[in-house]
């Protein structure tokens, strides 16, 4: 949705918050519930849905027809309860199962990001994830998980790039389809998202992804195409952006020319949330679900339409026939009551993402073998804004209320029998962290109290009172608005005690207007503010409010807040005088400590270093596109001051996405942590120390400057349209093309082994429309720890019509190998290793000519070249 948050903090609500409109209050979860799935549930997916959704749909009348075309709620879909029609429950998605509260709801597993995973280009893993996934997402009483997400990495500085997998469409769709498999084996529908051409942050709801078709087929359709192809995802979300000037839901060309033409896709189309633009395109392109509950195009509307001519009984019955489909395929006749949500804190999903963290973690230099250390021997420093908090996810959507979390410095501390010494280097607060610590509410209790009233004045006595323990009040699905209305003001009260006497600064930005009182003085008047910040979705920047506090003496907070629309100019825009409404009231206590001074003296008293850097959940999330390249605060300095004290140090670097490494030749060992969930520090010490060897491979190029990167200069974009001007060319497609050497290329990441690669034989010399090359090879471990290694096969064709890329990536295989041994494996090439698409003739074709096989340990690392011929050109659409 357009407003959707980034933190995962708990708050605690004392009052019903469920949504207006919703079957179920979004409850926290009844801990002691178990909902197995039924036997019901799993005789229904094997038999024919599409032909009992036919059968219900003859049962409806037109107004229940229409009612099922949007949803109940924020998360599920309209049951109709005579007709045996039971809801849908959907849950985000992607490194989780949410469940039905944005933040703070019920505990749940949190696994690493998309592109951890992705760097593990682990199949079988993959689709143990998915397994896992299918039963969180069930304990969360849903049956639908919004995920896996497929958008490519066209740009470094892309918001979501951590939660989607590769700049590469076939990693991303091979990985994708066993993502969808391991759900869908178990019950819970997948919905790949977004489709398509959502590759930034920026002005996401109204931007025009100008695009052409060879590159939309190439790489940003394929990785659906080959989800759809291989696993056939039972739901596909469409995309808040527009696509050559038709939004994606209501884009006949992606829609109906190929998702349901060409591919002949037969699931359910959903809408991003709030992200229906039309009542009669939409409908007619084919999307067959809005979310969440709205009134603004749908029902009435729709039957106008009907009346006028404007759509027809068809298009109502496809769209309703294709919901019914998907509550078949997931649900049948089972009109059980939907069951509270729960935990489920299994041991064996646990130790899945402590593995998928190791896999995932790339080894991206190693000189003079500083890693992995020796627990007995190595005095280790930990150092670093990362070492010492979580950093398991990013922000938005996909973030959740981890079961847990694993702190780098505590697992580091766990795997050594050495001492141990941590010094915190800098800060990297994007804003100051959240007051909670610091704040009780009347009674004493830790939180805020919130007044509510009815109506936007703060008239009356408050309709509600709650207590929330968190600061950061993201009211966008749970305001309490079944007792305030659409229209709504509040009063949020809070005492703030520190430990220290000093001038410390309090924060505040509000989503609609906000005034902050410090002990009953107006500090902060943001009532008709308008500069935008990034948090909150529509929040204000933050503002700093430096206040002299003593140490013990509480200070009282008060902040008054409405939701209305602001900045005001948003209400013509949006023809809307109110929206969701909140605030974040952050503080910080003063502090003079020099801290890389701090770091240099931990560094230089310890054998090795390890600083632990990066990004956070601040600084890349769902809403905004990352600024820079570059990592933030004194990052660098302190690298540099660390390494000049101890060239013994290794950098771990925790980031989604690529950042600037000006230090690198000075370094000798990194590693690229990525967000890797609850097992984040677990798995980071045990490559640390060398009791996993690491095998991740990056899934995106990492560039020595932004200025390198293919979109640097279209990026991202000028009055809402950003062309997508180098076409086919992203990732290691461009730098290899532009002859650009990258800092690390596609597909790099070392081991604590080393490997060697047997020459591959092709079985076959010719390939043709439904034949195979195969490649058989032998690998082997000559070095002396067990290891696994990805082998990686690209294509170039040798000569060609159109321009082509030098290399694609047309399979991969992780192979595990015990030191000391030799394993054969085969890789299989078909057809669509060797296509382009080609709009002369809209179709993919093989033409006639050479292709060289390039096999090797990254793209830019290949060890044996070979050649295969197609003898006579062919062409096709799927
Ligand atoms: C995101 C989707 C997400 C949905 C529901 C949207 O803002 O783009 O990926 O599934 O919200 O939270």
């Amino acid at each position: 949705m357009a407003s959707l948050d980034t933190r995962s903090e708990a708050h605690e609500v004392e009052s019903s918050m469920s949504p207006v409109g919703s079957e179920a209050a979004n409850s926290t979860p009844n801990t002691e519930f178990s909902a197995p799935c039924s036997p019901q549930q799993k005789s229904q997916i094997l038999k024919d849905t599409r032909l009992s959704a036919r059968k219900k749909l003859a049962q409806l009348t037109l107004e229940e027809k229409v009612s099922l075309l949007t949803a109940a709620d924020f998360w599920r879909t309209k049951a109709i309860p005579e007709k045996k029609i039971p809801a849908i429950k959907t849950s985000d998605g992607p490194n989780g199962a949410r469940g039905g509260i944005f933040v703070g709801g019920t505990k749940a597993a949190l696994f690493p990001c998309g592109i951890s995973l992705a760097a593990t280009w682990n199949k079988a893993l993959l689709r143990e994830v998915g397994q896992h996934l299918a039963s969180e997402t069930k304990a969360r009483s849903a049956n639908m998980l919004l995920a896996p997400t497929v958008c490519m990495h066209r740009h470094p500085l892309g918001g979501r790039n951590f939660e989607s997998f590769s700049e590469d469409p076939f990693l991303t769709g091979k990985l994708a389809a066993q993502y969808v498999r391991g759900l869908q084996e178990n019950g819970v529908a997948a919905t790949i998202k977004h489709f398509v051409g959502n590759e930034q942050e920026t002005h996401r709801v109204t931007i025009d992804t100008v695009v052409a078709e060879r590159p939309l087929r190439e790489l940003y359709l394929r990785p659906f195409e080959i989800a759809i192809r291989e696993a056939n995802p039972w739901a596909i979300m469409s995309s808040y952006n527009l696509v050559n000037g038709v939004h994606a839901d209501m884009n006949d060309h992606t829609l109906k020319d190929i998702l349901r033409g060409e591919w002949g896709y037969d699931g359910a189309v959903v809408s991003d949330w709030g992200g229906i633009n039309s009542t009669v395109e939409a409908l007619k392109a084919g999307c067959d679900i809005e979310f969440p509950f709205s009134t603004k195009w749908r029902f009435e509307k729709l039957i106008e339409a009907l009346n006028k001519g404007q759509i027809t009984q068809e298009d109502i019955d496809r769209a309703a026939e294709n919901t019914l489909t998907l509550v078949e395929r997931l649900k049948g006749d089972d009109m059980s009551k939907e069951e509270p949500e729960r935990e489920d804190n299994r041991p064996e999903t646990r130790k899945l993402i402590r593995d998928a963290g190791g896999e995932g973690l790339t080894l991206l230099k190693n000189v003079g073998d500083v890693l992995p250390l020796c627990p007995n021997t190595t005095n280790v420093a930990v150092i670093g804004p990362n070492a010492n908090r979580a950093i398991a996810g990013g922000g938005g959507s996909a973030s959740l209320n981890p079961y847990y979390n694993t702190i780098p410095l505590d697992s580091i501390k766990k795997a050594s029998n050495k001492e141990v010494v941590f010094a915190q280097g800098c800060h990297i607060h994007k804003w100051l962290p959240v007051a909670s610590p610091f704040c009780t509410e009347k009674s004493g209790l830790p939180g805020v109290n919130i007044d509510w009233f009815r109506g936007d004045k703060f008239q009356g006595d408050p309709v509600v009172t709650q207590r929330r323990t968190n600061t950061d009040l993201f009211l966008w699905d749970s305001a309490p608005l079944s007792q305030v209305g659409p229209e709504w003001s509040a009063n949020v009260t809070t005492y703030l005690t520190t430990t220290t006497t000093g001038r410390h600064t309090i924060s505040f930005m509000s989503v609609g207007p906000g005034r902050l009182y410090v002990n009953g003085k107006l500090e902060m008047d943001l009532w008709d503010w308008t500069e935008e910040g990034e948090a909150m979705f529509d929040g204000s920047i933050d503002y700093l409010v430096p206040v002299d506090m003593e140490a013990g003496k509480p200070v009282e907070l008060k902040v008054e807040l409405t939701n209305e629309l602001r900045p005001i100019a948003k209400q013509k825009q949006f023809n809307a005088t109110h929206k969701y409404g909140g605030c974040r009231i952050g503080f910080k206590e003063e502090d003079r400590v020099d801290y890389i001074q701090e770091a240099v003296e931990a560094a230089k008293a310890a054998d090795v270093a390890v600083v632990i850097v990066g990004l956070d959940a601040e600084w890349e999330s769902e809403g905004y596109d990352r600024q820079t390249m570059d990592l933030p605060s004194d990052q660098d300095k302190l690298i540099e001051a660390v390494v000049a004290a101890n060239p013994k140090t290794v950098v771990v670097n925790q980031s989604g996405t690529p950042v600037a490494m000006p230090w690198v030749d000075r370094v000798p060992a990194i590693i690229q942590g990525w967000y890797q969930g609850q097992e984040a520090g677990n798995a980071l010490a045990d490559v640390l120390f060398g009791a996993v060897n690491p095998s991740g491979k990056l899934p995106c190029t990492f560039p020595q400057r932004i200025e390198d990167t293919p979109a640097y200069n279209t990026w991202p974009g000028e009055n809402l349209k950003v062309v997508y001007g180098e076409g086919i060319f992203i990732g290691y497609r461009h730098y290899e093309r532009c002859k650009i050497a990258p800092l690390f290329p596609f597909g790099h990441g070392l081991s604590y082994t080393k490997f060697e690669y047997g020459r591959p034989e092709l079985l076959q010399r010719s390939l043709t429309a439904d034949g195979t090359i195969d490649i058989v090879m032998g690998i082997s471990n000559i070095g002396s720890v067990d290891g696994s290694e990805i082998i990686q096969v690209y294509v170039n064709d040798e000569k060609s019509r159109l321009p082509r890329p030098e290399k694609e990536l047309v399979a991969f295989e992780k192979v595990f190998l015990p030191a000391g041994e030799t394993r054969h494996i085969k890789l299989s090439l078909d057809k669509y290793a060797v296509g382009y698409y080609d709009t002369s003739i809209n179709s993919w074709i093989a033409e006639e000519g050479t292709f060289r096989v390039l096999i090797g340990a990254s793209s830019a690392d290949i060890r044996h070249t070979s050649t295969f011929e197609v003898k006579e050109s062919f062409t096709w659409l799927f």
